[in-house]
C-alpha cells in the first residue's frame, strides 16, 4: 500500500513516464489508460457497421469521420500504455482482442436502428465529454495531453448526434417515436457509464488520491443531468424515468438507479455483443496478419 505522502506528492504535480514513478501509481494509471483505449478500439466496430447502414450520405461520412476518430484515439491511448508499461503494440493488439472484455458497459449493449448509434453520439459522446474535461488536468502527462485532441473530436461526435436528433424531431411521427424508443433504451446505459457512486467504487478512491482522475462519478453524472434533461426535453422527448426530480436547493438531482448488478457483470465477465465485437476484429486480423503485421 502506498503511503499518503507518497499519494500527496503524485497528486500535486503532473508526472511522465520516464520518472522514477510507484509501482502503485504505474498500475493505477495503467489500469485506467487500458479500459479507456480497449473501449475506444473496441466500440468503433458497432459505428463501422453504420456507415454503409446510414439512411443519408451525410450521416455516412458522420460516421465513418467519427469512427476514425475512436481509433485514432485508440492509438493515441494505446502509445500511452505501451510507455506505460513496455509492452509492444503486438502484444496490446492480442490483449484486445484475445483478452478479457475490458471496456465501456455502452459497448455491450446492441445498436439495432439506426437512431441508436446517433443517441449514442449525442447521450454518451455528451457524457465522455463530461468526464474527459475533468482529465486534462490528469496527474499522468502523456494521458492529460492526450485528452486535448480527443476531448475535441468527443465535442465534433457529440454536435453531429445532437444535429442527427435534431433532423429526425423535425422529420414524422414515427420518427419522432423512434428517437424515444432509442432515448428510452440508452437512459439508464447512460447514467451506468459514469460508474458506481463513489463510496461503491472500488478504484475510484485511488485514482481520485493519485490525481489521475479528479471528478467523482456521481458528480459527472449529476452535471451530465443538469446538462442534458434540458436538451432531452427542449426537442420534444420525455426522460424515462418517473422518479428524477431536481432539488433546488442542494443542486442535485434524484433519479432510478442503474441496475448496478448488471452493470459490474458487464464490465467483469462481457457480454455476447461484446464477444462479437472483439470476434469480428479477430477475424479482421486472420484475414489480413499475412499482409500487415503491428509494430
Ligand atoms: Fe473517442
Ligand atoms: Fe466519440
Amino acid at each position: 500500500m502506498t503511503s499518503s505522502a507518497q499519494l500527496k506528492e503524485t497528486s500535486a504535480r503532473q508526472v511522465e513516464p520516464w520518472q522514477d514513478l510507484s509501482d502503485d501509481y504505474r498500475a493505477a494509471a495503467t489500469r485506467m489508460i487500458e479500459f479507456h483505449m480497449m473501449s475506444e478500439i473496441v466500440g468503433p466496430v458497432h459505428e463501422f457497421r453504420w456507415v454503409p447502414r446510414a439512411p443519408s450520405l451525410q450521416a455516412k461520412l458522420v460516421f465513418a469521420a467519427k469512427s476514425q476518430d475512436e481509433v485514432g484515439h485508440g492509438l493515441m491511448l494505446m502509445r500511452v500504455c505501451q510507455d506505460l508499461t513496455g509492452k509492444s503494440r503486438a502484444e496490446y493488439m492480442e490483449q484486445i482482442l484475445d483478452g478479457p472484455p475490458r471496456f465501456m458497459n455502452i459497448f455491450h449493449y446492441p445498436w439495432d436502428e439506426w437512431v441508436d448509434p446517433a443517441i449514442v453520439a449525442w447521450l454518451i459522446d455528451g457524457a465522455e465529454i463530461e468526464r474527459q474535461a475533468t482529465l486534462l488536468r490528469s496527474s499522468y502527462g502523456p494521458y492529460a495531453r492526450a485528452m486535448r485532441k480527443i476531448l475535441k473530436e468527443e465535442g465534433f461526435h457529440h454536435h453531429c448526434g445532437r444535429y442527427l436528433i435534431g433532423q429526425m424531431m423535425a422529420g414524422t411521427r414515427e420518427q419522432r417515436a423512434a428517437v424515444q424508443r432509442g432515448v428510452d433504451r440508452w437512459w439508464l446505459r447512460t447514467l451506468a457509464m459514469f460508474g458506481p457512486r463513489d463510496e461503491n467504487s472500488k478504484h475510484g478512491p485511488k485514482l481520485m488520491a493519485y490525481g489521475l482522475k479528479f471528478a467523482q462519478n456521481e458528480a459527472l453524472r449529476q452535471s451530465w443531468l443538469t446538462k442534458f434533461v434540458p436538451q432531452i426535453r427542449a426537442v420534444g422527448l420525455e426522460v424515462p424515468d418517473d422518479n428524477l426530480a431536481y432539488d433546488g436547493e442542494t443542486g442535485r438531482w434524484t433519479y432510478t438507479e442503474p441496475d448496478w448488478q448488471e452493470f459490474s457483470s458487464l464490465l467483469r465477465g462481457g457480454s455476447p455483443v461484446g464477444a462479437e465485437l472483439q470476434r469480428e476484429l479477430r477475424q479482421a486480423r486472420g484475414i489480413s496478419a499475412w499482409l500487415f503485421s503491428e509494430d
